[in-house]
C-alpha cells in the first residue's frame, strides 16, 4: 500500500510560502507585490493615524499647560487682591491718624521760636510722620485704592522728562539707554491715561531695583513700542497698548524670588535697606491703569520687566488739580464749611482757616452740612468736605447741597477711594480734590487759590 499525502486542502492556497501549491515564478512575484502594496497602504494610513494622534496629544498638553498657567495666574491674582484689601484698610486709617501727628508738629513748630531746643524734636516727628505717609502712600498705591488723578501722559516725553535725574541716581558705572522707538505709528504718538507721579514713581522704582542688582556696574535698558496689540486679560482690556521694557544686565532672580516679588514687603534687601514696597506699588499702579507688567529673569542672567498701559482714548479727560495760590497772603474773610467724620480732620481745618481770618463752620456728616447749608444766614463761600464719609459719601452731598447754595465753591479731600464707583466717579468731577494726609498750610494755599480762580473765573 502506498500512503497518499493529500496537503494540499490544509493551509491556505494563496500561502506564498506552501511549497505544495505548484507556481510559477511570475506569479510568485505579481502575489508578493499585490501583498506589498497593500501592506504600504496601511502602513500609510497607520502613520497618518499615529501622527493625528501625537498631534493631539501634544494640543491635549498645550491645554493642560496653558489651564494650570491660567489656575496659577489666578492664585496670585486672588492672593495680590487679599493682600491688597488688608493694606488699603490699614493705609487708610493711618492717612487720617498722620494728618494728625503731622499737623499737630506744624503747629507746635510755628509756636516755638526758631532757637528753641524743642525744634528739632519738633523735626524729628515731622520727619517720621512724612516717612509713613510716603509708606501709606506706597501701600495705597499697592492696594489700588489710591485716589488717583490719571492724565494723558506721553510715556516718551516721561522717560525723557526722567532721564537726567535716572543718570544721576544710578552713577557712573551704569550705562542707561533710552531706546527711542521707531515712527511705526501715525498721526500723533499714542498717550496712555496714568497719574503722572504715579507713573513716574514705577519707573524710577524699577531703575532703583536695577541699580541695586547691579553693584558692579552694568546696562539698564529703557524700551519703549509704542504698539504692541495685546489680548484682553481678566480685568484688561486687548488692544493697542505701550510696551516699556525695562532690562538691567544684573544678578537676576531664582524662581522662589520672582514668585513673590509684587508682594508687599517683599524684600531680599538687608535691613534698613529695603522696604519691598517698590514693586508692589509698581503692580498696583499699573493694574489700577488697566495695565499689567511681568517679569523674566534668570540668575546670573539679568532681569527684564513688561509694562503694558492700554492707549488713552478719546473720552479719558484730565483730572484738574487743585489750583496753587499765587499770593504772599493766605487770609480771607470768606465763610467756609469743612464736613469730615474725622472729628481732628475737622479740628486742624476750623483752627488752621479760622487763624487766616475765615468763619468755618464744621459738620461730622452730610446731613449736618445740608442742615448749615439751609439754615445758615450768611453767604456759604466754599465747602471742603471728605468723600468716605459713612451714610451719605461726599460727592452725592455736593450734589444736594448745590440745590440750596449754587455759588458755593467745591474741595473734595480724601485718603483713599474704597471702591471701583469711586474710582470711576472722582475723575468726572469739576472739582479740585485734595489728597490727605495734608499740611495745615496747603490747606490753607489751597483754600485761598480755590476761591481766588473763582474771582477771576
Ligand atoms: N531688577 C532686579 N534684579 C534682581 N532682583 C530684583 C530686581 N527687582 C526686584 N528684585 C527683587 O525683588 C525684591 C522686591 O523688590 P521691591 O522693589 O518690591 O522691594 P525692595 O527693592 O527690596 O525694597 P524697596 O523698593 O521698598 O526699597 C527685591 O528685594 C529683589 O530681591
Ligand atoms: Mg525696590
Amino acid at each position: 500500500m502506498t500512503m497518499v499525502v493529500v496537503t494540499e486542502s490544509h493551509g491556505p492556497k494563496s500561502d506564498p510560502c506552501s511549497h505544495d501549491a505548484p507556481l510559477d515564478g511570475q506569479k510568485l512575484v505579481d502575489q508578493l507585490q499585490a501583498r506589498v502594496a497593500v501592506l504600504e497602504a496601511s502602513n500609510q494610513s497607520l502613520a497618518v493615524e499615529v501622527a493625528s494622534h501625537q498631534e493631539n496629544e501634544a494640543r491635549l498638553r498645550l491645554r493642560e499647560e496653558e489651564q494650570a498657567q491660567l489656575q496659577a495666574q489666578l492664585v496670585e491674582a486672588q492672593k495680590m487682591e487679599a493682600l491688597g484689601v488688608l493694606a488699603g484698610g490699614v493705609a487708610h486709617d493711618f492717612n487720617n491718624q498722620l494728618m494728625i501727628i503731622s499737623s499737630y508738629a506744624e503747629f507746635l513748630s510755628e509756636a516755638l521760636s526758631s532757637d528753641d531746643p524743642l525744634r528739632r524734636e519738633v523735626e524729628t516727628i515731622q520727619a517720621a510722620a512724612k516717612r509713613s505717609a510716603s509708606i501709606t502712600r506706597q501701600l495705597l498705591a499697592f492696594s489700588r485704592r489710591q485716589v488717583v488723578l490719571p492724565r494723558r501722559v506721553d510715556p516718551i516725553e516721561t522717560l525723557v522728562n526722567l532721564e537726567r535725574m535716572l543718570r544721576r541716581m544710578l552713577g557712573a558705572n551704569i550705562q542707561l539707554e533710552l531706546r527711542q522707538p521707531q515712527p511705526q505709528v501715525q498721526g500723533p504718538p499714542p498717550k496712555v491715561f496714568v497719574d503722572p507721579g504715579q507713573f513716574e514713581q514705577v519707573l524710577i522704582n524699577l531703575a532703583v531695583n536695577a541699580k541695586d542688582a547691579m553693584p558692579d556696574g552694568g546696562r539698564l535698558v529703557f524700551d519703549v513700542d509704542l504698539d504692541r496689540v495685546v489680548e484682553s486679560g481678566p480685568d484688561q482690556p486687548g488692544g493697542h497698548h505701550v510696551a516699556i521694557e525695562v532690562m538691567d544686565t544684573g544678578q537676576g532672580m531664582d524662581r522662589a524670588t520672582l514668585s513673590r516679588i509684587f508682594e508687599p514687603f517683599f524684600t531680599t534687601k538687608g535691613e534698613g535697606r529695603g522696604t519691598g514696597l517698590g514693586l508692589a506699588t509698581a503692580y498696583g499702579v499699573i493694574h489700577q491703569a488697566k495695565g499689567r507688567i511681568h517679569v523674566d529673569s534668570k540668575p546670573g542672567h539679568g532681569t527684564c520687566f513688561t509694562i503694558l498701559l492700554p492707549w488713552a482714548t478719546p473720552d479719558m479727560k484730565d483730572y484738574a488739580d487743585a489750583p496753587v495760590a499765587d499770593r504772599t497772603t493766605l487770609d480771607g474773610t470768606e465763610t467756609l464749611l469743612v464736613v469730615d467724620d474725622e472729628p481732628g480732620i475737622r479740628e486742624i481745618a476750623r483752627r488752621t482757616l479760622s487763624r487766616q481770618g475765615y468763619t468755618v463752620l464744621t459738620a461730622a456728616n452730610a446731613g449736618e452740612a445740608l442742615l448749615h447749608a439751609e439754615r445758615y444766614a450768611g453767604p456759604i463761600d466754599l465747602v471742603l468736605t471728605d468723600i468716605i464719609m459713612p451714610l451719605m459719601n461726599g460727592l452725592e452731598l455736593v450734589r444736594r447741597l448745590k440745590h440750596h447754595r449754587p455759588a458755593a465753591q467745591v474741595i473734595l479731600m480724601t485718603g483713599f477711594a474704597d471702591h471701583d464707583l469711586l474710582r470711576q466717579a472722582l475723575p468726572q468731577q469739576p472739582y479740585p480734590l485734595m489728597r490727605k494726609p495734608f499740611s495745615p498750610s496747603e490747606l490753607a494755599a489751597h483754600v485761598r487759590a480755590t476761591l481766588d480762580a473763582e474771582q477771576h473765573a
